[in-house]
């Protein structure tokens, strides 16, 4: 197990490298990648879709009209955003908020298995269709899945997925907010569940921390990532 301080340090340097990202078109058209943020050491994980334009000028995920109804939810259940980890299938805004497509969901994939990794969360709650099936890795929709937890393994995690609506969608739909404010209410029941019982690995099916990427990378500037300055928005928040 890591420490607070650990994971913290950790996805600072995950988030030098996702800062800089060229992996997808997506950096051509976005003032600035959204990393994810929160508490580094959440039990509770939230992964909506991809950045609208208020999270591309802000830096930060969620921060919309969906944002606030997130917010809301989680008062409901005595949480809020420094208690829980909120992140998307896509770093990057999609013009014209349009639907993430396939490659840009292939490049983006491994930030966010790398921050489940770091995280350990016990509970990540995917919100909408993208990231139910992403880490479901399965085409079933969300309306089918909605409020049904599942242990799923993500990447080296074993952790208690729960699909929900997506706030946005929830926002002008009355029924559907119901639905998801019924769905809400269990996450508080699933977390003092604890956590799954954990894959058994092999020594060298282990990940090597020595060995990742971006410990102190070296960027295609030939900065190290250690050199530069932390943008204040994004880290303030975990
Ligand atoms: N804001 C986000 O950060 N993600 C979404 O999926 C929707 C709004």
């Amino acid at each position: 197990m890591k420490t607070a301080t650990e994971r913290r340090e950790l996805l600072k340097g995950l988030y030098a490298e996702v800062r800089d990202c060229t992996r997808c078109p997506l950096h051509h058209t976005r003032t600035q990648a959204v990393f994810g943020a929160g508490n580094a050491d959440a039990e509770l994980m939230f992964i909506g879709e991809a950045p609208g334009a208020s999270e591309d000028r802000m830096g930060l995920p969620f921060v919309g009209a969906a944002g606030k109804l997130l917010d809301r939810l989680l008062e409901e259940i005595g949480l809020n955003r420094k208690d829980v980890w909120i992140g998307n299938v896509l770093r990057c805004r999609p013009p014209d908020n349009r639907d993430p497509q396939p490659r840009e969901i292939a490049a983006c994939q491994d930030y966010l298995f790398e921050q489940v990794r770091l995280i350990e969360p016990v509970v990540i709650c995917t919100l909408g269709n993208f990231s139910t099936k992403l880490l479901r890795a399965d085409t079933t929709g969300i309306s089918r899945l909605h409020g049904r937890e599942e242990v799923r393994v993500i990447g080296f995690r074993a952790v208690r997925l729960y699909p929900l609506y997506h706030p946005a969608a929830a926002l002008y739909t009355p029924s559907m907010l119901e639905t998801l404010r019924t769905d809400f209410q269990r996450i508080p029941e699933l977390l003092a569940q604890g956590p799954p019982e954990q894959p058994q690995l092999e020594e060298d099916e282990l990940p090597d921390l020595d060995e990742l990427e971006f410990e102190d990378s070296e960027q295609s500037d030939g900065v190290t990532s250690g050199d530069r300055p932390e943008p204040a928005p994004q880290l303030g928040l975990f």
